[in-house]
């Protein structure tokens, strides 16, 4: 399998297609983010850690039955993935209040809801990812009820597995934001990241945030946080 040319470039990762027109590359940079790209820094060894952290939480998922993009890890820094027409649509769990929902709605960090929250934002980088609702995401053509059914079935079913994932090792699932994608067969698979950058992670005693606010918040021991998320991950794993 022959890497090929660039196809996308994000914020934190690039795509590169292969010559088997059913597969990808994802390279995981160092490069961070935030506020819609306003702030901007390296973090160290970020792109080796999102990488091998996506590993072993796409591979327990697909252990667990969730349909996944993921094929294998190719080296510390890519993953050989199937390719999907990516919705263009965050999907966002809220498990407990943080963010950008504590602060619309004036609800302090750390509350637990009496449900579970599911948002979804629009990826449109001219409009800033804008949070809409179902009929917006079929109004715009994003996706049909058919696909969110499926989207909404597979992100309950992921948010199960991964709150006892972390749990396990002693981390608060506060939030996070996934992908789906359709593959060249048209299955819906989830796709893209899942890592510190892309979830709200809390140590279970102490609440320190071990995820991406640390650099948002100008919080420091930022490439340490991931390191300790990958640390206990890989010991599970062992
Ligand atoms: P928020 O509180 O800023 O809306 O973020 C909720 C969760 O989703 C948090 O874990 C960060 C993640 N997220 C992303 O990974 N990418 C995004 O573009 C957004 C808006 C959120």
């Amino acid at each position: 399998m022959e890497k090929k040319e660039q196809l996308y470039e994000g914020k934190a990762k690039q795509v590169f297609a292969t010559d088997d027109p059913n597969l990808i590359i994802m390279h995981y940079k160092d490069d961070a983010t935030a506020y819609n790209g306003i702030k901007k820094a390296q973090i160290k060894d970020k792109g080796e850690l999102n990488n091998k952290i996506t590993t072993i939480i796409y591979s327990y998922l697909a252990k667990n039955g969730i349909p996944t993009h993921y094929i294998k890890t190719l080296n510390e820094r890519e993953e050989l993935c199937k390719k999907v027409k990516i919705f263009p649509l965050e999907v966002i769990v809220r498990n407990y209040i943080a963010g950008s929902m504590s602060k619309r709605l004036d609800i302090p960090e750390g509350t637990k809801p009496s449900n579970v929250i599911y948002e979804l934002c629009y990826k449109n980088d001219a409009l800033g990812d804008p949070l809409i609702n179902d009929h917006h995401a079929v109004a715009v053509g994003a996706c049909t009820y058919e696909d969110l059914a499926v989207i909404y079935d597979l992100t309950k079913k992921i948010n199960l597995l991964l709150i006892d994932l972390f749990k396990s090792v002693g981390i608060i699932l506060v939030d996070f934001k996934i992908e789906f994608g359709r593959t060249n067969d048209g299955e819906i698979v989830l796709a893209d990241e899942i890592s510190p950058d892309t979830a709200r992670l809390w140590d279970e005693k102490t609440h320190d945030k071990l995820d991406k606010d640390r650099f948002r918040r100008d919080l420091g021991h930022v490439s340490e946080a991931y390191q300790e998320i990958y640390a206990r991950l890989e010991r599970l794993a062992a």
